[in-house]
Parts: structure tokens; C-alpha cells; sequence
């Protein structure tokens, strides 16, 4: 096992449905370190980067007009095979197949509106990190805690 960095994003309608507070603990509870976090309504121009592999897909505009139209929670998390378990810790991306147990399966009522963002591979990670935060901005801390996770 190795530890690995990854981007998360909790989207428009955590903070108005007040709920920020619950998935954070959620992370926090199954091991993940948070290494950064930031409040942030994001650009125009930075969404259409961060999404650009999807740009020609039709849904491209309404996923660009969703995630600009109201602050995200922006975060670098790391942890124990950190990418895969928090897509796991996500859940599916189409709400009618994220289970129970998982984030989007116990919160997110539509897929275009599904509350939440987790990097999809190492090369992701790396760029949605890049994107979202300066390295001054990425804490490194020793928290103790490695034997328990
Ligand atoms: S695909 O087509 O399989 O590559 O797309 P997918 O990886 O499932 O999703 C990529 C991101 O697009 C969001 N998405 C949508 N937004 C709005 N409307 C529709 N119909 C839609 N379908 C997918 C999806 O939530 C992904 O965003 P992130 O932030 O990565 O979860």
C-alpha cells in the first residue's frame, strides 16, 4: 500500500444544504489526512480546465453552468490508496447507481447535480491538485496517527 494525494470537491448545494460539516467527517473517519481545503466560487475559465476531457460531451455546458454557479469546498486529501478509496468512498457518478453507504448514494438526488468531485487516477490527481492550489497552499503535517489507518 502506498499513500497517495487526490483532489476532491464537494460542489454547488453543500454549503446551502448544510452538509459540508457531515461529508468532511466522513473523510476524516475513514483515515483521510486533509492536507488543504478551500472555500472558492470557481472561474469560469478554471471549470472548463478542470473539465476540459469532457468538453465535447453534451452535458459539458450544464456541468460548467453547476459547478460555477455557487461556491465549492475545493480539497488535496491523502491516504492509503487514497485515489480508488475515495472514488469508493464517492460512490457512482449516476445517482441511480450509488449505493447506499456512499456519499453521492447518500446524499446526491441527480447525477448533474451530484455534490461531489474525486480525482479518477494519479495523473488527475496530480492536475486537479495543480489547478486548484499553489504548493505553499498544501499543508504537511505529522498527525501521529499512521498505526490506526
Ligand atoms: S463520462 O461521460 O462517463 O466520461 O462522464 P463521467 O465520467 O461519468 O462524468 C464526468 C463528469 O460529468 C458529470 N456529469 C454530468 N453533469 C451534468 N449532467 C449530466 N448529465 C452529467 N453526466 C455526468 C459527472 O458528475 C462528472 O463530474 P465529476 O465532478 O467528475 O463527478
Amino acid at each position: 500500500m502506498a499513500k497517495e494525494r487526490t483532489f476532491a470537491m464537494l460542489k454547488p448545494g453543500v454549503l446551502q444544504r448544510r452538509i459540508a460539516g457531515e461529508i468532511v467527517t466522513r473523510l476524516e473517519r475513514k483515515g483521510f489526512q486533509i492536507l488543504a481545503m478551500k472555500l472558492m466560487t470557481i472561474p469560469r475559465e478554471l471549470a472548463e480546465t478542470h473539465y476540459g476531457e469532457h468538453a465535447e460531451k453534451p452535458f459539458f455546458g450544464d456541468l460548467v453552468g453547476y459547478v460555477t454557479s455557487a461556491p465549492v469546498l475545493a480539497m488535496v486529501l491523502e491516504g492509503e490508496e487514497g485515489i480508488s478509496r475515495l472514488r469508493l468512498l464517492c460512490g457512482a457518478t449516476k445517482v441511480e447507481q450509488a449505493l447506499p453507504g456512499t456519499i453521492r448514494g447518500d446524499y446526491a438526488t441527480q447525477t448533474q447535480l451530484n455534490i461531489m468531485h474525486a480525482s479518477d487516477s494519479p495523473e488527475s490527481a496530480a492536475r486537479e491538485i495543480g489547478l486548484f492550489f499553489k504548493d505553499e497552499e498544501i499543508c504537511e503535517y505529522e498527525d501521529g496517527n499512521g498505526e490506526w489507518f
